[in-house]
């Protein structure tokens, strides 16, 4: 072959290669989550510990194919993993951690610091009274150390606050804030700071993001600790929203506002409340949940109806619009769990009501919003000019 006749391979075989990628996304829809979203956003989801004790359970498998990153759901839990002084639960963070550098998949802590599921212990000393602010900033220490020496080389990203703003913007009146005071969530990323390795990313995460009085003073906090140096990577907006609520214009809205911070935003905690909760909203655990009965848990026996499911399909089909509209923005979507089984939903607000808030069913097989999503994700990001080969 001689010099020309390489040159001219050389240079149109990575347009024919181009083209032909063009091509395929014109024409078939991506198999995969991860490669729909690939280039827009990494798209996760959470591991619980029932998946975690079985490597053959089937959402592992769901797992490994359609998502790049993956947050344990409840295993670094201040309650779960230390639940007394000096009592340490390793073998589902061990595992996870494990899971996942095994598959090349990011992984997220959950959660540093979250008023919810932290023992009584952690707040009063050996004779049950209260810790002074010291005391407390330094058990925090301790807790952040420990992860940082255990996970920190292999976990990335880091939920350093939970849910400590309230949806009128005042600050959650936990026992965080009622020993350390107001500068509690301040103190938790310092701690952060300094115990974690350099390149960690930490996120502030809650949910109702859309709220009004939330989303200014998560703003508001955010660029007053840019300001003051503190480091802060990423606003975590959860996502735990229902069929109606919030409005995908509140939506847009409230990723334009976070945007405007200029650090990326996580959704952490995607999954759509399909029965609903309209005495509820929000994902505030610390509430009374109800008995389900026939009225409020319609579908018991894991039979979605086919209506249903095409509306939890347009739903999802319009958040991620949503989501892709502002995909420059937006770091990372996560569900928080894999099928209908996993779901926290199913127990809460109403205890044992059989819910359908995710992509794969109870049975772990893919719902129509999977399918939809593959499909109306690929029409999305499908090239609005023609591509060059087509105009030749
Ligand atoms: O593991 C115990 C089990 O041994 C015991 O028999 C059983 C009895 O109820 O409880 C089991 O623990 C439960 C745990 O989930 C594991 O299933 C806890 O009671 C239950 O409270 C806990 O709920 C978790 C909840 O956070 C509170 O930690 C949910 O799984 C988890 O999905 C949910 O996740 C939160 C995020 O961390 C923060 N944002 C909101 C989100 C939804 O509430």
């Amino acid at each position: 072959m001689n010099k020309t006749i390489l040159l001219l391979l050389a240079t149109l075989t990575p347009l024919a290669i181009s083209a032909c990628t063009l091509l395929k996304r014109e024409n078939t829809s991506p198999s995969t989550l991860k490669e729909a979203f690939e280039g827009r956003f990494a798209i996760g989801a959470t591991i619980g510990k029932a998946m975690l004790q079985d490597d053959n359970h089937p959402s592992l498998l769901i797992a490994k194919q359609h998502f790049i990153a993956l947050t344990a759901e409840n295993a670094f839990k201040w309650a779960v993993i230390n639940p007394s002084p000096g009592q340490y639960n390793f073998t589902a963070p061990d595992q996870f951690v494990g899971f996942g550098k095994n598959n090349g998949i990011q992984l997220v802590g959950h959660v540093l610091f979250w008023h919810s599921q932290t023992p009584d212990w952690v707040f009063e000393d050996l004779q049950g009274n209260p810790l002074d602010r010291d005391a407390l900033l330094g058990r925090m220490r301790e807790r952040a150390k420990m992860l940082a020496t255990r996970y920190g080389d292999s976990i990335k990203v880091w939920d350093v606050v939970n849910e400590a703003i309230n949806d009128d913007g005042s600050l959650r009146n936990s026992k965080f804030n009622q020993i350390i005071g107001d500068d509690f969530i301040e103190q938790a990323f310092r701690i952060a700071k300094d115990e974690f390795p350099k390149d960690s990313i930490f996120l502030y995460n809650d949910y109702s993001m859309t709220k009004p009085g939330r989303q200014s003073a998560v703003i508001s906090m955010v660029n007053d600790f840019k300001a003051r140096n503190i480091k802060i990577d990423g606003i975590g907006m959860q996502g735990h929203w229902s069929m109606e609520t919030p409005t995908i214009i509140e939506i847009e809205k409230s990723l334009q506002a976070f945007s405007e911070t200029q650090i990326p935003i996580h959704i952490t905690e995607l999954d759509l409340d399909y029965l609903g909760r309209s005495q509820f909203f929000g994902a505030n655990v610390d509430i009374e949940t109800l008995p389900a009965t026939l009225e409020n848990n319609p579908f018991p026996d894991g039979n979605f109806p086919p209506t249903a499911d095409k509306r939890l399909a347009e739903r999802y089909g319009q958040i991620f619009s949503a989501l892709l509209k502002y995909s420059d923005n937006i770091e990372r979507v996560t569900f928080w769990g894999i099928n209908d089984s996993d779901s926290w939903l199913n127990d809460w607000p109403i205890k044992g009501r059989t819910n359908y808030p995710l992509l794969f069913n109870h049975n772990g097989q893919p719902k129509a919003a999977l399918e939809s999503l593959l499909k109306h994700v690929s029409q999305v990001l499908a090239p609005k000019e023609p591509s060059p080969i087509a105009t030749h």
